[in-house]
């Protein structure tokens, strides 16, 4: 980085500086502060003076320091080698210490985001001579055992390929080709750099029409989200936020995932770390870690730090979408983001709008979500990429009103309610499936039709079950118990069930954590079709007691930790046994009231 000029300190508060002779500074731009060159961010400019955030810790800053301008606002880094890394929030590389008291980096300590002494090995795919526009491919680099990078042309790029390298070993700042535009020569590596603040550009948006899997039946089959679309996690501290997330890092069907941590608690994110370096893709043999990229604030960045974690982590699944891959953004939380703009905003003396937060904070939050979507990418050649964005948030006393949760929910189609009842009853995920909700069913219906034909009817089954529940539990509650008949108490039962054995699902249990949708679809029908079964029963005469204690209840209630490998023979085996043990209470009622 340049240092092309330089202000001085005048004042100091926590990691917010002030510096004089600051005339030449702009609004975002990026300035190293001290002799240490800590790394800071201009967030206002008045007239000589300019207020800096700083990225670090600004013990021991003296006044009278200089602070120098770099000329470029926060970037990032866009090449090979993103993949499987773990990053601070200005996408500093940080090394994972054995100890596990959590991802370090030395204050005012410069590493390149991406390796400098790396080979990859380059394979072009464009000819000397060609037309080439931002956005097409102009070779490509096995970046992990899962992903074929795509060396793109950067966008705004239009010309004509002068020179290309040969087949072979290259490192990101090797150069690679050269373009003749009108303006002159453009050079070209494995690498360039984004400002994070400013969304990569893309051809068009496009609706929705697929959903991201996630193998967490409550999800999948009555809230789903799509790819491209954008669901919120709300919830008291302890619902299950983290834990749903980083199974949904784990789980879901995207081709990339950025997992950004704006930590709640000091250690997760070693936690995380240690986690996923041990699992599998899934759907592959291959480490988690080789789709995963991580992004997390170390514990000696100031709050502020955060609000770049989550612009980094949106560039960079940016830049996988525009290869066309299927990017998935896990955000925890952004509640710690919207804090740390109401601290900014009250550093700055701004109006404060709700709750202290900036008045902006709608507008900010709209802007960033606006990065989520279905595209078809930049480039001359037809391709689609997305990104879908998962967002928890963690609202004081879990509290659904409170400006953050009510703004984000404006931008975001599907809401998932954490309920602290359920998750006191170990009922996870806690999803309450009265207040969350995915306004995708729709467009996601042919999808999902194609799966099953009956997928719908089951789905909207279960919903009617479970409202049916609540509705003879509120008469319940205003005359008692004792007036339910069997055929009521069936209701009861029929949505116990529904919830122990296919709404509840641990996420550490080897099998249980992910549920394919075949096998979510067929868990689903059997449940409803015992209930069906059940009914008919009890309306023929048999006690329900005798239902409930059927052999074939136990099994069902096990159907979900049976492995894919000989599912479908329990699958039929329970169907079976079903069958015949209600057939038999029946026949046998019948035969006793034969005279
Ligand atoms: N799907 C799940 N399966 C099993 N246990 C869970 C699940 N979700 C949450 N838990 C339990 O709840 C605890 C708190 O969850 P966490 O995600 O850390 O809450 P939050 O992030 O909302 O504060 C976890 O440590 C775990 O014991
Ligand atoms: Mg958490």
């Amino acid at each position: 980085m340049f240092e092309n000029a330089f202000g001085v300190i005048s004042r100091i508060a926590g990691p917010f500086i002030t510096a004089k002779y600051m005339s030449k500074a702009r609004m975002f731009e990026l300035v190293k502060i001290g002799k240490e060159r800590i790394i800071g961010e201009i967030i206002r400019v008045d007239g000589d003076l300019a207020v800096i955030q700083a990225y670090e810790d600004t013990e021991g800053i003296k006044l009278g320091e200089r602070v120098f301008l770099t000329g470029e606002s926060l970037s990032v880094e866009c090449g090979p080698g993103l993949i499987g890394q773990i990053f601070d929030g200005i996408q500093r590389p940080l090394t994972v210490i054995a100890d596990k008291t959590g991802p370090f980096i030395k204050r005012g300590e410069e590493a390149p985001p991406l390796d400098r002494k790396k080979k990859w090995y380059f394979k072009p795919k464009v000819k000397k001579g060609s037309k080439i526009i931002g956005g097409d491919i102009i070779g490509t680099v096995d970046e992990t055992s899962l992903i074929e990078h795509k060396v793109l042309a950067p966008p705004g790029l239009k010309g004509t390929l002068k020179s290309i390298c040969t087949e072979g070993d290259y490192s990101v700042t090797d150069l690679i080709a050269e373009v003749q535009t009108a303006e002159g020569t453009e050079k070209l590596f494995l690498m360039h750099k984004w400002p994070v603040r400013q969304p990569r550009p893309y051809n068009r948006m496009l609706h929705p029409s697929t959903p991201l899997l996630t193998g967490q039946r409550v999800i999948d089959a009555l809230f789903p989200v799509a790819k491209g679309g954008i669901a919120v996690i709300s919830g008291g501290f302890g619902t299950g936020k983290t834990v749903l997330l980083q199974t949904l890092a784990v789980w879901s069907t995207a081709d990339v995932v950025v997992y950004v941590g704006c930590g709640e608690r000091g250690n997760e994110m070693a936690d995380v770390l240690e986690r996923f370096q041990k699992l599998k893709a899934p759907h592959s043999d291959q480490p988690l870690m080789d789709r995963t990229i991580i992004i997390s604030n170390v514990s000696n960045m100031p709050i502020i730090a955060r609000e770049a974690s989550i612009y980094t982590g949106i560039t960079l699944a940016e830049y996988y979408r525009d290869m066309g891959y299927d990017v998935a953004v896990m955000l925890d939380s952004t509640s710690r983001w919207a804090e740390a703009l109401r601290e900014i905003s009250g550093r700055l003396e701004e109006m404060p709008g709700e709750e202290g937060y900036p008045a902006y904070l709608a507008s900010r939050l709209a802007e960033f979500y606006a990065r989520a979507g279905h595209v078809q990418t930049l480039g001359g050649e037809e391709r689609y990429g997305s990104i879908t964005v998962l967002a928890s948030i963690s609202p004081p006393g879990g509290d659904f009103s409170e400006p953050v949760t009510i703004n984000t929910l404006r931008l975001a189609k599907v809401f998932w309610a954490l309920d602290p009842g359920l998750a006191y009853r170990r009922h996870y995920p806690a999803i309450n499936w009265f207040m969350s909700y995915s306004e995708y069913l729709p467009v996601l219906e042919p999808w999902f039709r194609n799966v099953a034909e009956d997928w719908q009817i089951l789905c909207g089954d279960a919903r009617n079950l479970l409202k049916e529940e609540e509705e003879l539990r509120e008469i319940v509650a205003l005359i008692g118990a004792e007036i339910l008949g069997d055929k009521q108490r069936c209701v009861f039962e029929a949505a116990k069930m529904l919830k122990e054995c296919f709404l509840v699902q641990n996420a550490f249990h080897p099998v249980d954590a992910y549920c394919p949708i075949y096998k979510t679809h067929k868990i689903l029908r059997l449940l409803l079709d015992f209930y069906k079964k059940a009914k008919i029963a009890v309306d023929s005469g048999v006690p329900l007691i005798r239902i409930l204690s059927l052999p074939v209840r136990e099994k069902l209630g096990r159907l979900k930790i049976a492995p894919m490998e000989n599912f479908d023979e329990v699958y039929s085996n329970i169907s079976k046994e079903m069958n015949e043990q209600i057939e038999k209470l029946i026949s046998e009622i019948r035969q006793g009231s034969t005279p």
